[in-house]
Order: C-alpha cells, then sequence, then structure tokens
C-alpha cells in the first residue's frame, strides 16, 4: 500500500517539528514546543552562556511583554495576569490568598484533576468546609452545583476540560450561577487555554489558572493566571518575591525593599519564557484581536495596595448581578 501524505500538513505544521514522521495529538499530555520558540529558548541559553551580553531589560522586558501576550490569549489586562511555574502555583496563590472566616466553605467537585482540589483540602485544617460536589452525570451541571451551595460557599474550584475524557464544563452557566449566589469560581483551564478561546470581558467566572505546556505548547515550568481585578483585590499575596517586587526599577535601586502588592513570580529569568513567547500565534488564531476591542470598555483595577473586599453576599449590599456578563 503506498504511503499516505501525512496529516501533519496542516497550516500550522511548518510552526512545528515533523514529530519524525508521526502526527502528534496527545497536546493534553505535552504541547509540542514551536521551532521558533525552541530557537527563544536556545537563544536564552546561549544568554547564559555569554552573561555579559544579557541587558538588564531582558529581566523586566521580558516578563512584561509575555504578560501582555497572555493578556491577550484571554481579552485581559497586562496588570491582571500573574505568572507563575504551573496550574498548581496559580490555584495555591487564590485558594492561600483568600481570607476565611470558620464555617465559610469551598466546593470542590468529586473525581476532579488533584491539581484542582488539593490546594482547597488543605484549607480544612484551618476551618473551612471543603465539600465535594459529586455530579450525577458524567459532567459536572449547573444544576449540580445549584443543590451544594449553601448560604456560607465562598468559592467553586473546578476544571474546565476533563484530562481524562475531555469533558467540558458549561462555564457560562455555572458561571452565571455561582455570580448570582455570590459565589467565586476559580477554573483550572489547563486542558483548555490554546485550545478554547476564554474571554475575560464576558466570563463571569473569576479566575483561571493554566499551565504552559500542554495545548499554549510552552515549555514546563511554565503557567499563569488570571484574576478578575475585584478578585484579585481580595487575595491578600503569600510571598514577596524580592525580583517581582523590583520590577520596573533600576541597579541603583535595588537595596529598596518596599513590598509592593505583587502576587506572582512577574519577573521570570529571561530563560523561561522563550516558548511562551510565541503565544502571539495561538493568540492570532483564537480571536483575541476582536476580544481586546470590547476589554476596552473595562473599569481599571483597583489601586495596588487598595484594601482587600469580600464578595458581597447574596442579596447583601453591593450583591453581584445574575445577568451582569460584563461586571468586572
Ligand atoms: C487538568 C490539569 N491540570 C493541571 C495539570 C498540571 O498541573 P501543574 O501545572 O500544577 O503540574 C494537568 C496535567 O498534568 C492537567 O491535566
Amino acid at each position: 500500500m503506498s504511503r499516505q501524505p501525512a496529516l501533519s500538513r496542516l497550516p500550522a505544521s511548518g510552526e512545528f517539528g515533523d514529530f519524525d514522521g508521526r502526527v502528534w495529538l496527545n497536546t493534553a499530555h505535552q504541547g509540542p514546543l514551536p521551532l521558533a520558540a525552541s530557537a527563544a529558548a536556545a537563544q536564552a541559553c546561549e544568554l547564559k552562556q555569554y552573561p555579559h551580553r544579557i541587558a538588564d531589560a531582558d529581566f523586566t522586558e521580558v516578563p512584561e511583554r509575555l504578560r501582555a501576550l497572555l493578556g491577550r490569549l484571554v481579552g485581559a489586562d497586562p496588570e491582571e495576569i500573574v505568572l507563575g511555574d504551573s496550574t498548581s502555583h496559580g490555584m495555591h496563590l487564590i485558594a492561600n490568598g483568600l481570607r476565611f472566616d470558620p464555617g465559610d466553605e469551598v466546593l470542590v467537585v468529586a473525581g476532579d484533576y488533584p491539581a484542582t482540589g488539593l490546594p482547597w483540602l488543605r484549607l480544612r485544617d484551618q476551618g473551612v468546609a471543603v465539600r465535594e460536589v459529586r455530579p450525577a452525570g458524567q459532567v459536572l451541571s449547573a444544576d449540580d452545583v445549584a443543590a451544594s451551595i449553601s448560604d456560607r460557599t465562598r468559592v467553586l474550584a473546578l476544571t474546565w476540560v476533563n484530562s481524562f475524557t475531555g469533558h467540558t464544563v458549561d462555564l457560562d452557566t455555572i458561571g452565571d450561577l455561582c455570580r448570582g449566589r455570590g459565589v467565586a469560581v476559580v477554573v483550572n483551564a489547563s486542558q483548555a487555554l490554546g485550545a478554547r478561546p476564554f474571554d475575560a470581558a464576558s466570563t463571569t467566572v473569576d479566575a483561571v489558572v493554566s499551565c504552559g505546556y500542554k495545548w499554549l505548547c510552552g515549555p514546563y515550568a511554565t503557567g499563569f493566571a488570571w484574576l478578575r481585578p475585584s478578585f484579585g483585590a481580595q487575595l491578600q499575596p503569600q510571598q514577596a518575591y524580592w525580583l517581582a517586587m523590583q520590577a520596573g526599577r533600576t541597579l541603583d535601586q535595588m537595596r529598596d525593599s518596599t513590598i509592593r502588592h505583587d502576587l506572582g513570580v512577574r519577573a521570570l529569568r529571561p530563560v523561561m519564557p522563550g516558548g511562551l513567547l510565541r503565544l502571539a500565534h495561538l493568540d492570532g488564531r483564537a480571536g483575541g484581536d476582536a476580544r481586546r476591542r470590547d476589554h476596552r470598555r473595562r473599569r481599571p483595577r483597583p489601586a495596588a495596595g487598595a484594601t482587600p473586599h469580600r464578595r458581597p453576599r447574596r442579596g447583601g449590599p453591593g450583591a453581584p448581578c445574575a445577568t451582569g456578563r460584563r461586571r468586572r
């Protein structure tokens, strides 16, 4: 039988290696690094080989470019993007950054991917009631969630696309429901972003975390979180990472140790984001430019250092509106 033309001749195939004549479909396990990303990473390694070529700006400009690209990917301001090294980094940032009163509840999903649930389970030691929602069917539904929410529920943590089955949770319906009940929704999008579009301007969920090495086709040890500004303002940073705090300051200000309100590993070393810098090509395909137009109508982010506030309770003053899709 004559050999069939390789299926890898898809429009994007020129951006990747030839996979030794195979077709690579298992992006749920590993996204392949695009050739340009490999080249960028090699260039970053070369800088480390010849450190005299590293410019001061490499420490700040590269991470800021990366935040801008990720912002375009999800239709958010770069300021709303926190760089990290994994899904787990983002999930811990949120779980440990929220302030809970005794008896407050968090909902996780029975059988969910451990990276989504485990950071919240640790909060049981602090008196937070972490309860499992058990879906009636194969996929978590708004009815499952509605049946589990109580007056003490503060957060629902879920995975958008299931790693094992590919089943996809309906974020809009569940986000709308939770917004109406004053419950924040935190989404693990590691198996979705890069393959499914996400629009921070219209979503009703409050935070998305993702690793960078699956559908985003970045290298290992990369990831990020998007935080809705009003939600991000509720988080207490747990760490003060010096390089992140230094971002934007010059070497002669190195001893300025003011603690800034900054949640993440904002200033990654130049070698790290080489692969993720290729996110520009993904963004173009996901229609990111159209989303940017919507995004400009946003309210500004609360001032850095603003007093964190708790999410209003259902029916209380300033309670969220169930249909307020554009609320920030
Ligand atoms: C749904 C999901 N979340 C998270 C991860 C990875 O988590 P982390 O980036 O913390 O290693 C994977 C895959 O390994 C995954 O399939």
